[in-house]
């Protein structure tokens, strides 16, 4: 059985896609992917409500002891986490987290990398840097995980129009809609590889 953790901040629309994915009904000798945590750093985000209507347990991490301490190892060992998934998470990932799970963290970027990547450039932020550069196309990456930010190995891009009247929410819907389709069926295949 792979066991997923995956890491978000905020309103967790993204969390909530791969949750959906991973529990539709299947005959129990096919469901080999379980999401069994939810980790977040911010103990308002809207994926916590999201985590307990589907009764994922949650783990709530602290900065010290995710930049100085274990960068919560042990935790993620004990509930048998094998797989890491970044869905809107804001902390960059220590290099002990990456360490301890070599090519098993991945991240969702709602920007064509390496455009409109790096620190800061998150969210809302990433549209409106993109609609300001007047470009004509934006899209989704996702990528592995390294100890740089928005750079490790793509393993996925899909592309969407960019229109002159946009703003950076609306842009910012149209991203959603790309990432709701994708990201499922992007974990699922890499862990059947
Ligand atoms: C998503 O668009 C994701 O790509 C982005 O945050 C949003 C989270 O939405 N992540 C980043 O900007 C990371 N650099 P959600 O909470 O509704 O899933």
């Amino acid at each position: 059985m792979k066991q997923i953790a995956i890491f978000a901040s905020g309103a967790g629309s993204n969390a909530e896609k791969i949750i959906d994915h991973f529990t539709a009904p299947l005959p129990d000798e096919k469901r080999s992917v379980r999401v069994a945590l939810i980790v977040s750093n911010n103990p308002e985000a809207g994926v916590l409500k999201i985590a307990k209507a589907n009764n994922i347990p949650v783990q709530i991490i602290e900065k010290e002891k995710f930049f100085r301490g274990n960068a919560y190892v042990d935790e993620l060992r004990s509930a048998d986490i094998n797989f890491i998934v970044l869905a809107g998470f804001l902390w960059k990932i220590p290099s002990a987290l990456i360490k301890a799970f070599p090519e098993k963290i991945i991240n969702i970027h709602p920007a064509l990398l390496p455009k409109y990547g790096g620190k800061g450039m998150y969210g809302q932020h990433v549209h409106e840097a993109v609609i300001a550069n007047k470009e004509k196309e934006s899209g989704i990456t996702i990528h592995y995980v390294d100890e740089l930010y928005d750079h490790g190995k793509i393993l996925f891009q899909a592309q969407c129009p960019v229109y002159e009247t946009d703003s950076a929410a609306i842009l910012a819907n149209r991203i959603h809609v790309l990432e709701h389709k994708h990201y499922s069926t992007v974990i699922e295949k890499i862990l059947s590889d």
